[in-house]
Protein backbone atom coordinates (compact mmCIF):
# COMPACT_ATOMS: atom_id res chain seq x y z
CA UNK A 1 0.00 0.00 0.00
CA UNK A 2 1.12 3.37 -0.80
CA UNK A 3 0.19 6.35 1.35
CA UNK A 4 -0.86 9.96 0.85
CA UNK A 5 2.30 12.38 1.31
CA UNK A 6 2.67 13.87 4.82
CA UNK A 7 2.37 17.33 4.14
CA UNK A 8 3.54 18.83 7.58
CA UNK A 9 6.53 16.99 6.96
CA UNK A 10 7.05 18.14 3.47
CA UNK A 11 7.13 21.57 4.70
CA UNK A 12 9.23 21.65 7.30
CA UNK A 13 11.89 20.16 4.36
CA UNK A 14 11.18 23.22 2.61
CA UNK A 15 11.83 25.74 5.04
CA UNK A 16 15.42 28.12 3.63
CA UNK A 17 17.46 26.80 6.72
CA UNK A 18 17.33 23.01 5.76
CA UNK A 19 16.47 23.67 1.83
CA UNK A 20 20.06 22.79 1.29
CA UNK A 21 20.13 18.71 2.03
CA UNK A 22 23.81 17.08 2.00
CA UNK A 23 22.27 14.52 -0.82
CA UNK A 24 22.13 17.44 -3.00
CA UNK A 25 25.83 17.46 -3.78
CA UNK A 26 26.54 16.45 -7.80
CA UNK A 27 23.01 17.59 -8.64
CA UNK A 28 23.48 18.39 -12.33
CA UNK A 29 19.91 19.57 -13.17
CA UNK A 30 18.02 21.51 -10.54
CA UNK A 31 15.04 22.29 -12.27
CA UNK A 32 13.62 18.78 -12.45
CA UNK A 33 12.45 17.00 -9.27
CA UNK A 34 11.88 13.24 -9.50
CA UNK A 35 9.40 11.52 -7.55
CA UNK A 36 9.06 7.74 -8.24
CA UNK A 37 5.70 6.28 -7.16
CA UNK A 38 6.60 2.99 -5.20
CA UNK A 39 3.01 1.23 -5.95
CA UNK A 40 3.57 -1.28 -8.33
CA UNK A 41 7.26 -0.68 -8.62
CA UNK A 42 7.94 -2.03 -5.21
CA UNK A 43 9.99 -0.43 -2.64
CA UNK A 44 13.55 -2.19 -3.32
CA UNK A 45 13.14 -1.06 -7.05
CA UNK A 46 11.80 2.38 -6.28
CA UNK A 47 15.19 2.59 -3.85
CA UNK A 48 17.40 1.22 -6.93
CA UNK A 49 16.12 3.76 -9.41
CA UNK A 50 16.31 6.23 -7.15
CA UNK A 51 20.25 5.42 -6.50
CA UNK A 52 20.30 5.02 -10.16
CA UNK A 53 18.95 8.42 -10.88
CA UNK A 54 20.97 10.08 -8.19
CA UNK A 55 24.26 9.07 -9.01
CA UNK A 56 23.94 10.72 -12.76
CA UNK A 57 22.86 13.66 -11.30
CA UNK A 58 19.02 13.86 -10.53
CA UNK A 59 17.01 15.14 -7.68
CA UNK A 60 14.93 12.53 -6.52
CA UNK A 61 12.49 13.43 -3.50
CA UNK A 62 11.31 10.90 -1.13
CA UNK A 63 8.04 12.44 -0.56
CA UNK A 64 5.47 13.77 -3.26
CA UNK A 65 5.48 17.68 -2.44
CA UNK A 66 4.49 20.83 -4.61
CA UNK A 67 8.60 21.10 -5.55
CA UNK A 68 8.26 17.63 -8.00
CA UNK A 69 8.11 18.39 -11.42
CA UNK A 70 7.90 14.87 -12.57
CA UNK A 71 6.37 11.77 -11.21
CA UNK A 72 7.02 8.44 -12.73
CA UNK A 73 5.04 5.52 -12.20
CA UNK A 74 4.87 2.15 -13.18
CA UNK A 75 1.38 1.79 -12.38
CA UNK A 76 -0.60 0.25 -15.53
CA UNK A 77 -3.80 1.07 -14.38
CA UNK A 78 -3.86 5.06 -15.78
CA UNK A 79 -6.93 5.83 -13.69
CA UNK A 80 -5.84 4.33 -10.51
CA UNK A 81 -2.66 6.28 -10.54
CA UNK A 82 -4.93 9.39 -11.21
CA UNK A 83 -7.35 8.77 -8.80
CA UNK A 84 -4.08 8.52 -6.28
CA UNK A 85 -2.50 11.86 -7.44
CA UNK A 86 -5.84 13.49 -7.34
CA UNK A 87 -5.67 12.42 -3.98
CA UNK A 88 -2.80 14.30 -2.55
CA UNK A 89 -4.26 17.95 -3.31
CA UNK A 90 -1.18 19.17 -4.87
CA UNK A 91 -1.64 22.82 -6.00
CA UNK A 92 0.25 21.98 -8.85
CA UNK A 93 -1.14 18.75 -10.25
CA UNK A 94 -1.90 20.43 -13.64
CA UNK A 95 1.53 21.37 -14.23
CA UNK A 96 3.35 17.93 -13.23
CA UNK A 97 4.23 15.93 -15.70
CA UNK A 98 3.08 12.85 -15.02
CA UNK A 99 4.95 10.17 -17.05
CA UNK A 100 6.08 6.04 -17.17
CA UNK A 101 9.29 4.52 -16.84
CA UNK A 102 9.79 5.35 -20.34
CA UNK A 103 10.85 8.29 -20.11
CA UNK A 104 12.71 7.65 -16.86
CA UNK A 105 14.22 4.78 -18.72
CA UNK A 106 15.51 6.96 -21.52
CA UNK A 107 16.49 9.68 -19.55
CA UNK A 108 19.01 7.22 -17.58
CA UNK A 109 20.46 6.27 -20.77
CA UNK A 110 20.79 9.90 -22.07
CA UNK A 111 22.26 11.13 -18.57
CA UNK A 112 19.63 13.96 -18.67
CA UNK A 113 16.49 14.69 -18.68
CA UNK A 114 14.92 13.96 -22.36
CA UNK A 115 12.19 16.18 -23.57
CA UNK A 116 8.54 15.36 -22.33
CA UNK A 117 6.75 13.84 -25.72
CA UNK A 118 3.00 12.52 -25.75
CA UNK A 119 4.33 9.08 -25.86
CA UNK A 120 5.59 9.29 -22.36
CA UNK A 121 2.98 10.59 -20.76
CA UNK A 122 0.18 8.71 -18.36
CA UNK A 123 -2.92 10.37 -19.67
CA UNK A 124 -5.61 11.44 -17.26
CA UNK A 125 -8.23 8.94 -18.79
CA UNK A 126 -10.51 10.07 -15.82
CA UNK A 127 -11.10 13.26 -17.94
CA UNK A 128 -9.46 12.78 -21.72
CA UNK A 129 -9.23 9.00 -22.43
CA UNK A 130 -11.94 6.26 -23.27
CA UNK A 131 -11.27 3.58 -20.68
CA UNK A 132 -8.60 0.61 -22.47
CA UNK A 133 -6.66 3.31 -24.19
CA UNK A 134 -3.90 3.17 -21.68
CA UNK A 135 -0.43 2.85 -22.46
CA UNK A 136 1.20 -0.52 -22.01
CA UNK A 137 3.99 -0.51 -19.21
CA UNK A 138 7.37 -1.22 -20.67
CA UNK A 139 9.51 -4.40 -19.44
CA UNK A 140 12.27 -2.68 -17.68
CA UNK A 141 14.44 -5.79 -17.49
CA UNK A 142 16.21 -6.05 -20.66
CA UNK A 143 16.64 -9.67 -22.21
CA UNK A 144 20.32 -8.61 -23.03
CA UNK A 145 23.12 -8.51 -20.48
CA UNK A 146 24.53 -5.56 -22.04
CA UNK A 147 21.70 -3.24 -21.73
CA UNK A 148 21.32 -4.61 -17.39
CA UNK A 149 24.22 -3.23 -14.66
CA UNK A 150 25.74 -6.24 -13.10
CA UNK A 151 27.95 -6.05 -10.49
CA UNK A 152 29.63 -8.75 -8.40
CA UNK A 153 27.06 -8.73 -5.58
CA UNK A 154 25.13 -11.50 -6.54
CA UNK A 155 21.37 -11.38 -4.30
CA UNK A 156 20.33 -14.78 -6.09
CA UNK A 157 23.12 -17.01 -5.43
CA UNK A 158 21.45 -19.93 -4.48
CA UNK A 159 19.37 -19.90 -7.73
CA UNK A 160 22.63 -18.78 -9.63
CA UNK A 161 24.54 -21.56 -8.38
CA UNK A 162 22.25 -23.91 -9.18
CA UNK A 163 22.03 -23.21 -12.70
CA UNK A 164 25.00 -22.70 -13.28
CA UNK A 165 25.21 -27.11 -12.02
CA UNK A 166 22.41 -27.41 -14.41
CA UNK A 167 23.92 -25.33 -17.42
CA UNK A 168 27.65 -27.14 -17.38
CA UNK A 169 25.68 -30.49 -17.46
CA UNK A 170 24.05 -29.60 -20.49
CA UNK A 171 27.61 -28.15 -21.53
CA UNK A 172 28.98 -32.00 -21.20
CA UNK A 173 26.11 -33.34 -22.70
CA UNK A 174 26.23 -31.13 -25.62
CA UNK A 175 22.91 -29.73 -25.29
CA UNK A 176 23.34 -26.12 -26.78
CA UNK A 177 20.04 -25.22 -26.10
CA UNK A 178 18.80 -25.74 -22.63
CA UNK A 179 22.51 -24.52 -21.68
CA UNK A 180 22.47 -21.57 -22.98
CA UNK A 181 18.31 -21.13 -21.42
CA UNK A 182 20.12 -21.60 -18.13
CA UNK A 183 23.23 -19.03 -18.49
CA UNK A 184 20.92 -16.51 -19.49
CA UNK A 185 18.36 -16.83 -16.80
CA UNK A 186 21.43 -16.71 -14.14
CA UNK A 187 22.87 -13.89 -16.02
CA UNK A 188 19.05 -12.08 -15.44
CA UNK A 189 19.17 -12.94 -11.63
CA UNK A 190 22.58 -11.67 -11.19
CA UNK A 191 21.28 -8.25 -12.50
CA UNK A 192 18.65 -7.89 -9.69
CA UNK A 193 19.81 -5.43 -7.02
CA UNK A 194 16.88 -7.52 -4.97
CA UNK A 195 16.65 -11.32 -3.87
CA UNK A 196 13.85 -12.96 -5.44
CA UNK A 197 11.62 -14.38 -2.45
CA UNK A 198 8.82 -15.52 -4.24
CA UNK A 199 8.10 -16.43 -7.89
CA UNK A 200 5.55 -14.49 -8.09
CA UNK A 201 8.47 -11.50 -8.16
CA UNK A 202 9.83 -12.91 -11.58
CA UNK A 203 7.05 -12.28 -13.39
CA UNK A 204 8.43 -9.54 -15.06
CA UNK A 205 11.64 -10.92 -15.88
CA UNK A 206 12.94 -12.22 -19.50
CA UNK A 207 14.85 -15.24 -20.29
CA UNK A 208 12.88 -17.26 -17.36
CA UNK A 209 11.21 -20.66 -18.20
CA UNK A 210 9.15 -23.30 -17.08
CA UNK A 211 12.09 -25.33 -16.25
CA UNK A 212 14.63 -22.24 -14.48
CA UNK A 213 11.01 -21.38 -12.98
CA UNK A 214 10.30 -25.07 -11.53
CA UNK A 215 14.19 -25.29 -10.42
CA UNK A 216 13.60 -22.02 -8.49
CA UNK A 217 10.39 -23.05 -6.66
CA UNK A 218 11.81 -25.94 -5.22
CA UNK A 219 14.50 -24.33 -4.09
CA UNK A 220 12.21 -22.13 -2.42
CA UNK A 221 10.58 -24.31 -1.05
CA UNK A 222 13.27 -26.80 0.06
CA UNK A 223 16.05 -24.45 0.00
CA UNK A 224 17.61 -26.96 -2.54
CA UNK A 225 16.92 -28.54 -5.63
CA UNK A 226 16.83 -32.20 -5.79
CA UNK A 227 17.69 -31.85 -9.60
CA UNK A 228 20.79 -30.17 -9.15
CA UNK A 229 21.83 -32.88 -6.01
CA UNK A 230 21.14 -35.88 -8.26
CA UNK A 231 23.41 -34.09 -10.80
CA UNK A 232 26.07 -33.23 -7.92
CA UNK A 233 26.51 -36.77 -6.87
CA UNK A 234 26.19 -38.22 -10.84
CA UNK A 235 29.59 -40.06 -11.07
CA UNK A 236 29.43 -38.48 -14.87
CA UNK A 237 29.18 -35.11 -14.13
CA UNK A 238 31.41 -35.14 -11.15
CA UNK A 239 34.65 -36.68 -13.25
CA UNK A 240 34.02 -34.62 -15.86
CA UNK A 241 33.90 -31.60 -13.21
CA UNK A 242 37.21 -32.76 -12.18
CA UNK A 243 39.03 -33.40 -15.56
CA UNK A 244 38.16 -30.26 -17.17
CA UNK A 245 39.56 -28.30 -13.73
CA UNK A 246 42.91 -29.31 -15.17
CA UNK A 247 44.95 -26.65 -17.22
CA UNK A 248 44.45 -28.36 -21.27
CA UNK A 249 41.63 -30.44 -20.42
CA UNK A 250 38.33 -29.56 -22.15
CA UNK A 251 35.22 -31.55 -22.64
CA UNK A 252 35.91 -33.91 -25.25
CA UNK A 253 39.04 -34.79 -23.43
CA UNK A 254 37.20 -35.18 -20.23
CA UNK A 255 34.62 -37.71 -22.18
CA UNK A 256 37.49 -39.25 -24.10
CA UNK A 257 39.03 -40.24 -20.65
CA UNK A 258 35.91 -41.12 -18.43
CA UNK A 259 34.83 -43.22 -21.81
CA UNK A 260 38.04 -45.57 -21.02
CA UNK A 261 37.16 -46.17 -17.79
CA UNK A 262 39.33 -43.11 -15.98
CA UNK A 263 37.60 -42.13 -12.81
CA UNK A 264 40.46 -40.09 -10.77
CA UNK A 265 43.79 -37.86 -11.78
CA UNK A 266 45.81 -41.14 -10.60
CA UNK A 267 43.68 -43.31 -13.38
CA UNK A 268 44.64 -41.13 -15.68
CA UNK A 269 48.79 -40.94 -14.52
CA UNK A 270 49.04 -44.35 -14.22
CA UNK A 271 47.37 -44.86 -18.03
CA UNK A 272 50.25 -45.47 -20.26
CA UNK A 273 48.48 -45.37 -23.60
CA UNK A 274 47.38 -41.53 -22.60
CA UNK A 275 49.62 -39.17 -23.98
CA UNK A 276 49.06 -35.76 -22.39
CA UNK A 277 50.01 -32.35 -24.13
CA UNK A 278 52.97 -30.23 -23.07
CA UNK A 279 49.90 -28.29 -21.14
CA UNK A 280 48.34 -30.32 -19.48
CA UNK A 281 51.46 -31.81 -18.50
CA UNK A 282 52.17 -28.68 -16.80
CA UNK A 283 48.00 -28.29 -15.93
CA UNK A 284 48.99 -31.83 -13.45
CA UNK A 285 52.73 -30.29 -12.30
CA UNK A 286 50.92 -27.09 -10.71
CA UNK A 287 47.57 -28.18 -10.69
CA UNK A 288 47.41 -27.61 -6.60
CA UNK A 289 48.09 -23.91 -7.18
CA UNK A 290 46.36 -22.82 -10.47
CA UNK A 291 43.10 -24.90 -9.40
CA UNK A 292 43.53 -22.13 -6.52
CA UNK A 293 41.98 -18.68 -6.81
CA UNK A 294 44.34 -15.75 -7.75
CA UNK A 295 43.89 -12.68 -5.32
CA UNK A 296 43.11 -9.04 -5.94
CA UNK A 297 46.86 -8.25 -4.47
CA UNK A 298 48.34 -11.05 -6.70
CA UNK A 299 46.80 -9.96 -9.54
CA UNK A 300 48.30 -6.46 -8.96
CA UNK A 301 51.49 -7.53 -8.09
CA UNK A 302 51.40 -9.48 -11.68
CA UNK A 303 50.68 -6.39 -13.08
CA UNK A 304 53.76 -4.83 -11.50
CA UNK A 305 56.14 -6.96 -12.49
CA UNK A 306 54.49 -7.44 -16.37
CA UNK A 307 54.57 -3.42 -16.14
CA UNK A 308 58.11 -3.34 -15.60
CA UNK A 309 58.97 -5.96 -17.79
CA UNK A 310 56.96 -4.59 -20.51
CA UNK A 311 58.30 -0.99 -20.22
CA UNK A 312 61.87 -1.73 -20.21
CA UNK A 313 61.71 -3.07 -23.65
CA UNK A 314 59.54 -0.37 -25.26
CA UNK A 315 58.76 2.71 -22.73
CA UNK A 316 55.59 3.87 -24.85
CA UNK A 317 54.02 0.61 -24.24
CA UNK A 318 50.31 0.44 -23.12
CA UNK A 319 49.34 -2.29 -20.52
CA UNK A 320 45.75 -3.19 -19.64
CA UNK A 321 44.27 -4.95 -16.62
CA UNK A 322 41.92 -6.90 -18.09
CA UNK A 323 39.19 -9.97 -17.38
CA UNK A 324 37.25 -10.61 -14.14
CA UNK A 325 39.90 -8.27 -12.43
CA UNK A 326 39.03 -5.78 -14.32
CA UNK A 327 35.36 -6.24 -13.26
CA UNK A 328 36.94 -5.82 -10.07
CA UNK A 329 36.39 -9.46 -8.99
CA UNK A 330 37.97 -10.26 -6.03
CA UNK A 331 39.03 -13.46 -6.84
CA UNK A 332 39.64 -15.03 -10.35
CA UNK A 333 41.02 -18.12 -12.28
CA UNK A 334 44.21 -16.24 -13.81
CA UNK A 335 45.03 -12.78 -14.73
CA UNK A 336 44.84 -11.58 -18.15
CA UNK A 337 46.73 -8.25 -19.95
CA UNK A 338 46.73 -6.42 -23.20
CA UNK A 339 49.96 -5.35 -24.18
CA UNK A 340 50.60 -3.09 -27.29
CA UNK A 341 52.54 0.33 -28.26
CA UNK A 342 51.09 3.21 -30.16
CA UNK A 343 53.72 2.12 -32.91
CA UNK A 344 51.72 0.14 -35.36
CA UNK A 345 53.15 -3.01 -36.05
CA UNK A 346 55.84 -2.97 -33.69
CA UNK A 347 53.16 -5.25 -30.99
CA UNK A 348 54.24 -7.94 -33.66
CA UNK A 349 58.19 -8.39 -31.82
CA UNK A 350 56.11 -7.66 -28.36
CA UNK A 351 55.24 -10.13 -26.77
CA UNK A 352 58.37 -12.80 -27.51
CA UNK A 353 60.10 -10.24 -26.12
CA UNK A 354 58.20 -10.37 -22.92
CA UNK A 355 58.40 -14.17 -22.70
CA UNK A 356 62.18 -13.79 -23.03
CA UNK A 357 62.66 -11.50 -20.40
CA UNK A 358 60.37 -13.73 -18.13
CA UNK A 359 62.36 -16.94 -18.90
CA UNK A 360 65.69 -14.49 -17.88
CA UNK A 361 64.00 -13.76 -14.52
CA UNK A 362 63.54 -17.46 -13.90
CA UNK A 363 59.81 -16.99 -13.75
CA UNK A 364 58.13 -19.09 -16.95
CA UNK A 365 57.16 -22.46 -15.48
CA UNK A 366 55.15 -22.34 -18.66
CA UNK A 367 54.24 -20.85 -21.87
CA UNK A 368 52.01 -21.14 -24.56
CA UNK A 369 52.64 -18.56 -27.20
CA UNK A 370 50.73 -18.01 -30.20
CA UNK A 371 51.55 -15.82 -32.97
CA UNK A 372 49.11 -13.43 -34.50
CA UNK A 373 47.35 -14.56 -37.65
CA UNK A 374 45.13 -11.55 -37.77
CA UNK A 375 43.98 -10.34 -41.06
CA UNK A 376 42.38 -6.86 -41.26
CA UNK A 377 41.10 -8.21 -45.13
CA UNK A 378 39.52 -11.21 -44.16
CA UNK A 379 37.20 -9.14 -41.84
CA UNK A 380 34.06 -8.86 -41.24
CA UNK A 381 33.69 -12.55 -40.04
CA UNK A 382 30.19 -13.48 -39.82
CA UNK A 383 30.55 -16.52 -37.61
CA UNK A 384 31.66 -15.66 -34.30
CA UNK A 385 34.89 -17.59 -33.48
CA UNK A 386 35.41 -18.81 -30.22
CA UNK A 387 39.10 -17.22 -30.10
CA UNK A 388 40.57 -13.92 -32.07
CA UNK A 389 43.58 -13.42 -34.12
CA UNK A 390 45.23 -11.66 -32.21
CA UNK A 391 49.20 -12.72 -30.54
CA UNK A 392 48.24 -14.36 -27.42
CA UNK A 393 50.27 -16.24 -24.95
CA UNK A 394 48.78 -18.21 -21.85
CA UNK A 395 51.31 -18.58 -19.03
CA UNK A 396 51.81 -19.90 -15.55
CA UNK A 397 54.01 -17.67 -13.83
CA UNK A 398 56.26 -18.29 -10.40
CA UNK A 399 55.34 -15.40 -7.78
CA UNK A 400 56.84 -14.83 -5.05
CA UNK A 401 54.83 -14.19 -1.78
CA UNK A 402 57.51 -11.30 -0.65
CA UNK A 403 56.18 -9.24 -3.70
CA UNK A 404 52.27 -9.95 -2.69
CA UNK A 405 51.10 -7.28 -0.39
CA UNK A 406 49.50 -9.57 2.43
CA UNK A 407 51.28 -12.19 1.30
CA UNK A 408 50.04 -15.15 -0.86
CA UNK A 409 47.06 -17.08 -1.44
CA UNK A 410 48.18 -20.66 -0.02
CA UNK A 411 46.68 -23.68 0.49
CA UNK A 412 46.85 -24.12 4.56
CA UNK A 413 50.38 -25.63 5.62
CA UNK A 414 51.77 -24.65 2.07
CA UNK A 415 54.87 -23.23 3.63
CA UNK A 416 56.84 -22.36 -0.05
CA UNK A 417 57.53 -18.90 -0.59
CA UNK A 418 56.17 -18.90 -3.95
CA UNK A 419 52.89 -20.14 -6.02
CA UNK A 420 52.13 -21.08 -9.66
CA UNK A 421 49.44 -18.44 -10.84
CA UNK A 422 47.70 -18.63 -14.77
CA UNK A 423 48.58 -15.08 -16.54
CA UNK A 424 46.95 -14.69 -20.34
CA UNK A 425 48.27 -12.19 -22.65
CA UNK A 426 47.18 -10.77 -25.83
CA UNK A 427 49.10 -8.46 -28.10
CA UNK A 428 46.09 -6.64 -30.71
CA UNK A 429 47.69 -4.03 -32.64
CA UNK A 430 46.42 -0.16 -30.77
CA UNK A 431 43.59 0.40 -33.82
CA UNK A 432 41.85 -2.56 -32.71
CA UNK A 433 42.90 -1.70 -29.03
CA UNK A 434 39.10 -0.91 -28.02
CA UNK A 435 37.66 -3.91 -29.67
CA UNK A 436 40.30 -6.39 -28.09
CA UNK A 437 39.51 -4.28 -24.43
CA UNK A 438 35.88 -4.71 -24.72
CA UNK A 439 36.05 -8.45 -25.58
CA UNK A 440 38.70 -9.64 -22.89
CA UNK A 441 37.09 -7.40 -20.28
CA UNK A 442 34.03 -9.94 -20.20
CA UNK A 443 32.19 -11.33 -18.75
CA UNK A 444 31.63 -14.40 -21.57
CA UNK A 445 27.48 -13.45 -21.66
CA UNK A 446 27.72 -10.17 -21.36
CA UNK A 447 29.87 -10.78 -24.63
CA UNK A 448 27.74 -12.85 -26.05
CA UNK A 449 24.78 -10.99 -25.33
CA UNK A 450 26.45 -7.54 -26.55
CA UNK A 451 26.93 -9.78 -30.14
CA UNK A 452 23.49 -10.78 -30.06
CA UNK A 453 22.01 -7.16 -29.76
CA UNK A 454 24.30 -6.08 -32.77
CA UNK A 455 23.66 -8.76 -34.54
CA UNK A 456 19.78 -8.94 -34.03
CA UNK A 457 19.28 -5.17 -33.04
CA UNK A 458 21.73 -3.12 -35.09
CA UNK A 459 22.11 -5.37 -37.45
CA UNK A 460 25.74 -5.01 -36.30
CA UNK A 461 28.75 -7.91 -36.57
CA UNK A 462 30.67 -7.30 -33.75
CA UNK A 463 33.73 -8.84 -32.58
CA UNK A 464 37.48 -8.53 -30.61
CA UNK A 465 38.36 -7.36 -33.84
CA UNK A 466 35.87 -4.97 -35.25
CA UNK A 467 32.63 -3.57 -35.60
CA UNK A 468 30.62 -3.58 -39.19
CA UNK A 469 27.43 -2.20 -40.22
CA UNK A 470 25.46 -4.39 -42.32
CA UNK A 471 23.34 -1.75 -43.66
CA UNK A 472 25.86 1.15 -44.17
CA UNK A 473 28.11 -1.58 -45.48
CA UNK A 474 30.62 -0.09 -43.73
CA UNK A 475 33.17 -0.58 -40.29
CA UNK A 476 32.61 1.47 -37.70
CA UNK A 477 35.70 3.06 -35.94
CA UNK A 478 36.42 2.99 -32.28
CA UNK A 479 39.54 4.13 -30.14
CA UNK A 480 36.92 3.42 -26.77
CA UNK A 481 34.72 1.23 -25.54
CA UNK A 482 32.81 4.41 -24.98
CA UNK A 483 32.89 5.02 -29.18
CA UNK A 484 31.75 1.12 -30.10
CA UNK A 485 28.63 1.47 -27.02
CA UNK A 486 27.42 4.39 -28.71
CA UNK A 487 27.70 2.80 -32.50
CA UNK A 488 25.65 0.15 -31.00
CA UNK A 489 23.42 2.89 -29.39
CA UNK A 490 23.76 1.39 -25.78
CA UNK A 491 24.29 3.22 -22.62
CA UNK A 492 27.64 2.67 -21.37
CA UNK A 493 28.27 -0.22 -19.34
CA UNK A 494 31.34 0.45 -16.70
CA UNK A 495 33.63 -2.35 -16.71
CA UNK A 496 32.19 -3.13 -13.06
CA UNK A 497 28.79 -3.46 -14.16
CA UNK A 498 29.97 -6.29 -16.76
CA UNK A 499 29.62 -9.17 -14.26
CA UNK A 500 26.68 -10.87 -16.41
N1 LIG B 1 38.50 -14.27 -24.15
C1 LIG B 1 38.52 -14.12 -25.50
N2 LIG B 1 39.27 -14.93 -26.27
C2 LIG B 1 40.02 -15.91 -25.70
C3 LIG B 1 40.01 -16.08 -24.31
C4 LIG B 1 39.24 -15.23 -23.55
O1 LIG B 1 37.86 -13.23 -26.00
N3 LIG B 1 40.73 -16.68 -26.46
C5 LIG B 1 37.71 -13.37 -23.34
C6 LIG B 1 36.55 -14.07 -22.71
O2 LIG B 1 35.38 -13.92 -23.47
C7 LIG B 1 36.42 -13.38 -21.39
C8 LIG B 1 37.77 -12.72 -21.15
O3 LIG B 1 38.51 -12.90 -22.32
O4 LIG B 1 35.44 -12.40 -21.49
C9 LIG B 1 38.48 -13.26 -19.97
O5 LIG B 1 38.53 -14.68 -20.03
P1 LIG B 1 38.77 -15.58 -18.75
O6 LIG B 1 40.07 -15.26 -18.14
O7 LIG B 1 38.54 -16.99 -19.16
O8 LIG B 1 37.54 -15.19 -17.82
P2 LIG B 1 37.39 -14.10 -16.68
O9 LIG B 1 36.13 -13.39 -16.98
O10 LIG B 1 38.61 -13.28 -16.55
O11 LIG B 1 37.13 -14.98 -15.41
P3 LIG B 1 38.23 -15.44 -14.33
O12 LIG B 1 38.19 -14.39 -13.28
O13 LIG B 1 37.76 -16.76 -13.82
O14 LIG B 1 39.54 -15.54 -15.02
MN1 LIG C 1 40.51 -14.17 -16.33
MN1 LIG D 1 42.01 -15.70 -19.18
Amino acid sequence: MFHAPNVPRVRKRLRPAEAVVPRREGVKFEDVRLYLVERKMGRSRRNFLTQLARSKGFIVEDVLSDEVTHVVSEESQASSLWKWLKECALKNLPSVHVLDISWFTESMREGRPVAVETRHLVQDTLLTLPEGSTPTPVATVSQYACQRRTTTENNNKIFTDAFEVLAENYEFNEIEGPCQAFRRAASVLKSLPWAVRCLGATQDLPCLGEHTKAVMEEILQHGRSFEVERILSDERYQTLKLFTSVFGVGPKTAEKWYRRGLRSFSDILADRSIHLNRMQQSGFLHYEDISRAVSKAEARSLRNIIDEVVHAITPAAILALTGGFRRGKEFGHDVDFIVTTPELGREETLLPDIIDELKKQGILLYCEYQASTFDIAKLPSCRFEAMDHYAKCFLILRLEGSQVEGGLHRAEGDSRGWRAVRVDLVSPPVDRYAFALLGWTGSRQFERDLRRFAQVKRRMLLDNHALYDKTKKEFLAATTEKDIFAHLGLEYIEPWQRNA
